[in-house]
């Protein structure tokens, strides 16, 4: 049965349905159509990514699937809720507490230590600092960086930095997470380490984790991977067992 969702004993959805979504940009001369009709869906939790190269509008997308921008058409359901019809309020919930976003620099707060960044959902939604202390101590400890929870971003290495950051993301239990080249300011090794803490995340917390990259080295950690081209999905392979090269390859093929 199409669009069943999957069973979870605690009732979180994990499911992304995007369907006909355009986004056009009005400059001073002339218009961007920046997404001319994007569709993609998501049923089972796992880890996707969006492959598309520079100007084809994965940053658009994903600002639309996390809700800082709207689109001009189309629909847009993550994790059981309609997003494109909500108000700014519904907008702002649903960005704090039903999804997690992760971006390329980190975006940590200079002035913070690890725990305290971590517990900044929780602070910004008037939560009782213990009990939002307790849960980043939680997460910390989840993600290897209990002896880091004193330490400002300064003070620890971009690996560690992006980790915290993947707490934070956590803080409200989301079931879907989204990512923006989570690997992008990272040494390759330390990237290593980085894919390896996604899919223990993805597993752990069962989770939908959707990342947009323009990188096939990237996307091969995925499961399955959407090319974006010009504003349109133009394919969906999964990944099996291909390397980078290969997955260049199927994506040239498939118009990339
Ligand atoms: N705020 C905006 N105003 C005008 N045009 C925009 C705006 N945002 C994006 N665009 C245009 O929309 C298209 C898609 O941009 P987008 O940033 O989504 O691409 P991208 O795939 O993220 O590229 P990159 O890999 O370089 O980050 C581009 O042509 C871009 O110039
Ligand atoms: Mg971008």
């Amino acid at each position: 049965m199409p669009n069943t969702p999957p069973a979870d004993p605690s009732g979180r959805r994990t499911e992304v349905h995007v369907a006909g979504v355009t986004k056009s940009f009005a400059l001073r001369s002339h218009t961007v159509a920046a997404l001319r009709g994007v569709d993609l869906h998501i049923d089972e939790p796992g880890f996707y990514a969006i492959m598309g190269s520079s100007g084809s509008g994965k940053t658009t997308l994903l600002h639309l699937l996390s809700g800082l921008d709207r689109p001009d058409a189309g629909t847009i359901e993550v994790a059981g809720q309609r997003i494109d019809m909500l108000s700014e309020t519904g907008l702002t919930r649903y960005r704090r507490h039903r999804i997690g976003v992760v971006f390329q620099q980190f975006n940590l707060i200079p002035t913070l230590t690890a725990i305290e960044n971590v517990a900044l959902p929780g602070v910004l939604d008037r939560q009782p600092a213990r009990v939002g202390q307790a849960r980043a101590a939680e997460l910390l400890e989840a993600l290897g960086l209990a002896d880091r929870r004193h330490h400002r971003p300064d003070a620890m290495s971009g690996g560690e930095q992006q980790r915290v950051a993947i707490a934070r993301a956590l803080f409200f239990e989301p079931a879907v997470l989204f990512a923006d080249e989570p690997t992008g300011n990272l040494d390759s090794s330390t990237s290593d380490q980085m894919w390896r803490v996604l899919h223990d995340v993805v597993e752990r917390f069962r989770l939908t984790l959707l990342m947009v990259t323009h990188e096939p080295s990237a996307a091969i950690h995925c499961r399955s991977v959407f090319l974006l081209r010009d504003g349109r999905i133009t394919g969906t392979f999964d990944v099996g067992t291909s390397d980078a090269a290969e997955l260049a390859s199927r994506a040239q093929q498939l118009g990339w």
